[in-house]
């Protein structure tokens, strides 16, 4: 990205719909405007209503260029839902130069090879993420170009998504009259927002809580290793509570910001006498009455359930408990008090809440992280969307160097 060009990120939630404009200054990322609307055309993290999508967006941004006085016209917007998967698959080429150094033409064509697989017909590759290359015999290389050998192979992931989920959502975008300048999946852009290579390196588990999906990704020696979206989140939480205190979704939906913890320890200083403490709400329609107790007896068992979804992926990829890095939140969800230690006991890993990097005021929402993470990738490139990447920087952001871009133009 040249200096002084603007980067918007567009994270079309289930929830809310978040927009994030920012410009490069010499020595920092300025942000010029920060909003969001509530998303109605969405389930599960993927667009079922398509106009209504398209006319909370195209709201937002009028909002937003009126308010600050900009022009909005392409956008990094983000993918989510539980279509989204990836799956291992492996390449192999024989280097073409005569002297046998391996180009970075050659890293491309094994790279092509390791995309060959079947997969069904209404599917598509989104990235491909190399683990490892191999050069005749030697393993575990990263960065192939310059090496010499005779046959280069490589090890990835490909990360795989439902072509009519894709389309739908290019269409909400293009429908609210916006160029697409690449599209990223959620979970990828709240990872760029707030882990550091440090984390990566050592091995680290990113955990989004949205409201209708959480999302995993894992990442280890500086590469992405695994990834899997659920179709579960934080207005599971809402939805038991309206259950449990017979009440509507949106009075749930304020209780549950304003009193609810997903875990009640009796140990904690004062806890007893807060066991008992009443809360009562009364209003138009509701007269209630609960103890924060009785709330997170409601709340727990859900946030366990999201828990064990994640424990079960990390056992499938034999991470569980093996995360050096830990774990890391993001997500409206994340701001459930004792989540943190929750986490700690069930995963039996470090946790912390999500901090976003390289953005001021931004540090203390982890719900803003997936905007803030497709700024900040964007900001990798140039506005439009050309990849300006220099050298191999495998999954040092979210645009493997190797993406297919995807760029919507209106026409
Ligand atoms: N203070 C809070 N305490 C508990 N939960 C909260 C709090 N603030 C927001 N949430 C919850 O976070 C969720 C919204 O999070 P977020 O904005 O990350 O979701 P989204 O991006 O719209 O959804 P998705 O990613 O699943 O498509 C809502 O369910 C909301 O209830
Ligand atoms: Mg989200």
């Amino acid at each position: 990205m040249t200096k002084g060009q603007i980067v918007t990120g567009l994270d079309i939630g289930t929830s809310t719909i978040k927009i994030l404009v920012a410009q490069k200054r010499p020595y920092a990322l300025e942000v010029l405007a920060s909003a969001s609307i509530p998303s109605f055309g969405l389930r599960r993290g993927v667009v079922v209503n398509i106009e209504e999508t398209a006319k909370n967006i195209q709201r937002l941004v009028d909002r937003v260029q009126k308010d600050n006085n900009i022009n909005i016209n392409s956008v990094f917007v983000n993918i989510n839902g539980s279509h989204l998967y990836i799956t291992p698959s492996d390449g192999v080429i024989s280097v073409s130069r005569a002297d046998q150094r391996i180009s970075e033409e050659d890293v491309e064509r094994v790279l092509q090879a390791a995309r060959v697989i079947n997969i069904p017909s209404n599917e598509e590759i989104l990235d491909v993420f190399p683990k490892e290359f191999i050069i005749d015999d030697q393993k575990g290389i990263k960065h192939p170009e310059g090496l010499t050998g005779i046959r280069l192979e490589a090890k990835v992931i490909l990360l795989c998504y439902f072509q009519s989920y894709f389309t739908n959502l290019t269409n909400a975008v293009w429908n609210a009259k916006l160029q697409t300048s690449d599209i990223v999946p959620s979970v990828l852009a709240s990872a760029e927002a707030v882990l550091t290579p440090q984390q990566k390196e050592l091995g680290v588990a990113l955990i989004d809580i949205g409201s209708d999906t959480t999302s995993l990704a894992v990442f280890e020696e500086g590469d992405l290793i695994h990834l899997a979206v659920f179709p579960l989140g934080s207005a599971n939480i809402t939805k038991d509570i309206a259950i449990g205190l017979k009440t509507e979704f949106n009075i749930a939906e304020d209780i549950k910001k304003q009193h609810g913890s997903c875990m009640f320890s009796k140990t904690d200083a004062g806890k007893k006498a807060l066991a008992k403490k009443k809360i009562e709400i009364f209003n138009d329609t509701a007269s209630l009455s609960f103890t924060e107790k009785d709330l997170a007896n409601i709340i727990e068992p859900r946030v366990s359930e999201i828990l064990d979804l994640m424990q079960k992926e990390l056992k499938k990829i034999g991470r569980q408990e093996m995360l050096p890095g830990g774990v890391v939140i993001t997500g409206g969800g994340a701001k459930l008090p004792k989540i943190k230690e929750l986490v700690r006991q069930q995963l039996k890993l470090t946790c912390e809440i999500g901090i976003i990097k390289g953005l001021e005021n931004m540090e203390q929402d982890p719900a803003l992280a997936t905007v803030a993470g497709l700024v900040l990738g964007g900001t990798e490139m140039d506005g439009e969307g050309h990849g300006a990447m220099v050298g191999l920087g495998f999954a040092k952001n979210f645009f493997s160097k190797f993406k297919k871009m995807f760029r919507v133009f209106i026409p």
